[in-house]
């Protein structure tokens, strides 16, 4: 299921990102913000328990988080996200997952792939990019593979081709994006999307 950020400042955000003459500085801090909010719409309904907490004045009921959170990114681009996250959730763990799509095919390689123990855990997998659903597919799997239940697909532009894919091979998976865009061209880039966002990222 597609779950879009309905946020005015989520659309602001990816607009600026969607400009050609945004700067790889500019676009770090925008791809901050961004998943700072996709992330909080995928942990709203995070499990918690009751603790007993001292105020200055009194003793209270609080809260804290139960279920231990992992952060996957897909390697290159999603990297960009991981860090907003850690800020949010400083005891999330981290897995990798390097896929990279061929520039004639759009067909995702596997080059690396380095993950927690995920039983028991809320799994977030982040790309900013879901173009053919091809990479976030591939990597849901293997997350599947070792143990992963709980997961959510974070995105900053997702197709609809991508959002079919997922929903066929992952109907389990939620995915929370900041845009849906209106398709893929003939090499396979999200139209109007952004162009190649680890590129823009890095400067590349
Ligand atoms: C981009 C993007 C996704 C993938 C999306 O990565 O970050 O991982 O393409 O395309 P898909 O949905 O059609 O699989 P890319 O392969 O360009 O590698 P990079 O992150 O190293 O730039
Ligand atoms: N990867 C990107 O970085 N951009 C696209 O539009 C599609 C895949």
């Amino acid at each position: 299921m597609l779950n879009l950020i309905n946020h005015p400042l989520a659309r602001h955000v990816v607009t600026r990102l969607r400009d050609k003459t945004t700067k790889p500085a500019e676009f770090r801090a925008l791809c901050h913000h961004l998943s700072v909010m996709l992330a909080l719409e995928a942990t709203r309904d995070l499990a918690m328990r009751e603790v007993a907490v001292n105020t200055p004045l009194e003793a209270c009921i609080g809260h804290e988080l139960m279920r231990p959170l992992v952060v996957v990114p897909i390697l290159r681009a999603g990297l960009g996200m991981v860090e907003p996250i850690v800020s949010l959730f400083p005891d999330v763990s981290i897995g990798y997952i390097g896929l990279e799509r061929d520039h004639a095919t759009a067909l995702a390689r596997s080059y690396y792939c380095k993950l927690p123990p995920l039983a028991g855990t809320r799994v977030l997998v982040v790309d900013p990019m879901l173009a053919t659903g091809g990479s976030a597919a591939q990597a849901i799997d293997v997350i599947k593979q070792k143990g992963g239940l709980e997961i959510c697909m974070l995105n900053v532009v997702a197709a609809p081709e991508g959002v079919r894919m997922i929903e066929s091979a992952h109907p389990d998976v939620p995915i929370y994006a900041g845009a849906l865009d209106r398709g893929l061209n003939e090499r396979k880039y999200i139209l109007p999307g952004l162009g190649d966002f680890g590129d823009r990222l890095y400067g590349t």
